[in-house]
């Protein structure tokens, strides 16, 4: 069933002091990896603390349907029983990738070379975006793809048979597409070469070598190069998934907002591709303090302890910063509204392509609660309002878009007025026990609209 079969509204209001634990759940980025080369190994993959979100239960599901063997035997513990590179066996029926690119752009990769036809859909949010960034480039191993105009879902995509390796310089700084392509190179014969001008999210790299894969990674004028080696036997592992730090966001930016706060957030990703916006944060004045650093799932991780910052200042952020904050743009915008002074987001466009246009939704809910924004296709600028400046008293479109909801509803927590949303259901695909952590921490939340 889809996120969001029924629309459903929630409603936040300005909140007490937001106190205690706040343990987010598996990383999103890492637990669709974990299943997706957990199916490529050879014998079983045991994952624990796997991201139970609507976007990687999706991503399970693709799985079986490609022949691994998919198991849950507990919260967070599942097993692969993977079937090796190369190893798929053609799905007979349509794979659903429900509301993730991650998912869907992935799974193309990992089939691409795999003589098979497979045709992909997923909800009326994966159908706008565009798949071409993907297919353009496992064109060049020799696959055939058909889908909508403009590179649309649904799309059939025919796997070579004779798959050549290829050397492929990204034109988007995009973890999506390079993973694609060093996906589809696992079964492809040589060398295959991803080069990126800019460092995104390297889960792929990280964890393709803990999976057994030959793969460099070699920093030049040009950027990285990644140099994978085709047709290896990739090992099972044992995978213990990070929480999310895109998750962490939420509720650190809540507690930084709201009067009063001090909350602990346990083992948020210190990856320098993963923590843009917290050199941000600590930028703009925020009380954040990072303790015990140390590794988890092979990521670095510290305890973050953070407290309500009542003088933070807009920035400017450098736009080279932007993939490794990416998802995190919305979010920002709120503690940009709630901080005095301009903060200038330029380098964005990437935004306007994620699950929803997120410079237009985050710049029409701010403006409905309030707050004076400038964009142009690359740039979104909020102009400050200050701790508790910010009107709220409006219903905020959520166009289908988690990262939308949850960000309105931290800005309802520390706004003068109750901010809605029209539809909260698009959470679960990455964060599902969110209204029950924040509530927890002392959030005020509540099921329906203004008028409810
Ligand atoms: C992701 C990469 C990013 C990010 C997405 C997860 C990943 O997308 O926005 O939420 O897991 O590789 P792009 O690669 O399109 O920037």
């Amino acid at each position: 069933m889809s996120a969001h079969a029924v629309a459903q509204p929630m409603t936040a209001s300005k909140s007490g002091p937001l106190k205690g634990t706040a343990s987010v759940p598996g990383d999103k980025s890492i637990s669709h990896r974990a299943l997706i080369f957990g199916a490529m190994a050879v014998g079983e993959t045991k994952i624990t603390g796997l991201l139970e979100g609507q976007d990687v239960l999706d991503t399970a599901k693709a799985m079986r349907a490609f022949g691994a063997t998919v198991l849950q035997h507990g919260p967070g513990a599942w097993s692969v029983h993977g079937v090796g590179v190369g190893g798929f066996q053609e799905p007979s029926d349509v794979i659903d990738c429900g509301n993730s690119g991650t998912g869907v752009r992935l799974i193309m990769g990992t089939m691409a070379t795999t003589p098979m036809t497979a045709t992909f859909t997923g909800d009326a949010s994966l159908r706008k975006r565009p798949m071409g960034r993907v297919t353009d480039p496992l064109s060049l191993f020799g696959t055939q793809a058909y889908g909508r105009k403009g590179g649309r879902l649904p799309m059939t995509v025919v796997g070579a048979a004779h798959p050549v390796p290829v050397r492929y310089a990204l034109p988007v700084a995009s973890a999506q597409v390079k993973s694609a392509v060093l996906l589809a190179g696992l079964n492809a014969p040589g060398q295959t070469v991803v080069i990126e001008r800019e460092p995104t999210r390297d889960h792929s790299e990280r964890m393709l070598l803990g999976f057994g894969a030959q793969l460099t990674v070699e920093k030049t004028n040009e950027g990285n190069v990644i140099t994978l080696t085709g047709q290896p036997e990739l090992r099972p592992q044992t995978v213990a998934v990070p929480r999310d730090p895109s998750s962490a966001a939420f509720p650190v930016c809540a507690a930084l907002l709201v009067e009063g706060s001090d909350i602990f957030v346990p083992g948020v990703s210190q990856n320098l591709t993963r923590n843009g916006l917290y050199l941000t944060l600590v930028e703009m004045g925020a009380q954040i303090e990072f303790q015990n650093p140390r590794t988890e799932g092979g990521e670095p991780v510290a305890d973050l302890r953070v407290r309500f910052s009542d003088n933070m200042k807009g920035i400017e952020v450098p736009p080279e910063r932007a993939p490794s904050m990416i998802d995190e743009y919305p979010i920002l915008s709120v503690v940009a509204a709630c901080s005095a002074g301009k903060t200038i987001m330029r380098g964005v466009k990437e935004l306007r392509v994620k699950e929803s246009d997120r410079i237009d939704a985050m710049a029409r809910g701010l403006e409905a609660c309030g707050v004076t924004i400038e964009e142009d296709e690359d740039t979104l600028i909020v102009h400050g309002m200050g701790a508790g400046g910010v009107p709220g008293g409006a219903t905020c479109a959520t166009h289908i878009d988690h990262r939308i909801a949850m960000s309105f509803l931290v800005l309802g927590m520390a706004a003068k007025n109750p901010v809605s949303v029209d539809d909260a259901s698009p959470i679960v695909t990455s964060f599902p026990i969110f209204e029950g952590l924040m509530t927890g921490l002392g959030a005020t939340l509540r099921q329906g609209g203004q008028q409810d």
